[in-house]
């Protein structure tokens, strides 16, 4: 079966073939994003084991008959956002703490122990429950990949498990065992202890579930990991299969960055406090900056400077760090708006950001453009332009296309 989808105003590939059209509304602003004006697109395939693919994109009055259309009736499509950091698998509210920062309180990683005391209580239903309804919230919102981290259990049996319903919704999954020292372990000894339990026991019992390795490198924090632990953790990781990536200088200028592209990491995420040396070892190397706006809009710390990155070559990509402590939207658009108001991105770097740019991150290939032979994972816009997503900020206009 085909589908011939008709009506688009914009279609936006992020292919880097697809030359931009020249002379149109908003050609300019939207240099770099490969937009096809009046377009069609062609969906074929899909099945139990393969998942539906673009065949054919163009102008829309030399598209090809197929099965079945839809008209779209002038909206903007572009690809179905990449959202490749979150945290989903947790139960508990800590809105009480967000409010609390916002008159003054730091945030230092101790919440987290609380969301773990909460998570490792819930049934496996009612986790399950709750990550679905996550991951229905993103699609809603356009996001159409996610990657997702364990690191509320904190013990063998409840990392297996965030894992194990991770693996559910997604191949994206990621062993955060070391995400912070779980506060029945802090006592003489217990750092140690459990760092030998993370790099063995539970990365044993997690790699057959994870695609990732992962840890909070933060030696600000008195919960988090320094660089010499976070190198040990990366390591043990890689020696057992997984990848790459790595939670860096999110609280402080530290250690992060520099061992993630040392360690040749897919990605390093926050970089909220680069320094020059920092963003010279970036943009020599294949490990990819992820922004995470929506931490520093719920922490109230400073908004990293994009455009620092941008212009030193770094690849950058936007995710939203979903999570109960630092950021709880689920929104790319959300991110791409703040990207573009308080990181001085462009709205064509930001929507690169959120989608091309977050498949680099999770070292994929198959999703973040639109181009024949890829997954169909499109995303549609209530608007006739992309530019309407950051414009129109708060306002619900991208989905999910499903097809
Ligand atoms: O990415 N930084 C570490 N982990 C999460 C926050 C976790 C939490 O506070 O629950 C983050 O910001
Ligand atoms: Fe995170």
């Amino acid at each position: 079966m085909s589908m011939l989808i008709t009506g688009i105003r914009e279609l936006v590939t992020c292919d880097d073939t697809v030359e931009n059209a020249r002379g149109r509304t908003n050609a300019d602003l939207t240099r770099g994003l490969g937009v096809v004006p009046d377009a069609a697109v062609v969906i074929g395939g899909g099945s139990e084991d393969s998942a539906p693919a673009v065949e054919w994109i163009g102008p829309a009055d030399q598209a090809p008959a197929a099965d079945w259309a839809i008209d779209l009736g002038g909206k903007a499509v572009l690809p179905g956002f990449v959202d490749s950091h979150a945290h989903l698998v947790f139960a508990g509210d800590r809105s009480a703490e967000f409010a609390a920062r916002m008159t003054g309180q730091p945030y230092d990683g101790g919440g987290i122990a609380l969301t773990m005391a909460a998570t490792r209580e819930a049934g496996d239903a009612e986790l399950r429950d709750l990550l679905a309804k996550r991951v229905g919230e993103m699609r809603s919102q356009g996001t159409t990949t996610v990657e997702i981290k364990s690191g509320y259990g904190l013990d063998v049996e409840h990392e297996v498990r965030a894992l194990r319903l991770a693996r559910e919704v997604t191949p994206e999954t990621t062993f955060l065992g070391a995400h912070v020292v779980p506060p029945d372990r802090r006592g003489a000894g217990g750092r140690e202890a459990y760092l030998d339990l993370v790099c063995g026991e539970m990365l044993a019992a997690c790699a057959p579930y994870a695609r990732w390795v992962d840890v909070f490198c933060e030696p600000a924090s008195a919960h988090a990991f320094d660089g010499e632990e976070s190198r040990r953790v990366l390591e043990a990781g890689r020696d057992a299969g997984l990848e790459l990536r790595v939670h860096g200088n999110q609280l402080g200028h530290g250690p992060g960055v520099q061992l993630a592209v040392e360690l040749g990491a897919a990605s390093v995420d926050h970089c909220t406090y680069l320094s020059d040396e920092d963003v010279e070892a970036l943009a020599g190397s294949g490990t990819v900056a992820t922004l995470l706006p929506g931490v520093e809009f719920s922490t109230r710390q400073p908004y990293p400077d994009a455009r620092r990155l941008f212009d030193a070559g770094v690849d950058v990509a936007l995710a939203t760090d979903c999570n109960p402590g630092t950021c709880s939207s689920s929104s790319m658009p959300l991110m791409i708006a703040l990207a573009v108001r308080e990181m001085g991105m462009t709205p064509a770097e930001a929507l690169r950001a959120a989608t091309v740019g977050g498949a680099r991150a999770l070292r994929r290939d198959d999703v973040g453009r639109i181009r024949v032979g890829q997954r169909a994972d499109l995303a549609v816009v209530d608007a006739p332009s992309v530019l309407h997503i950051p414009y129109r900020v708060g306002v619900p206009i991208v989905r999910a296309l499903e097809v």
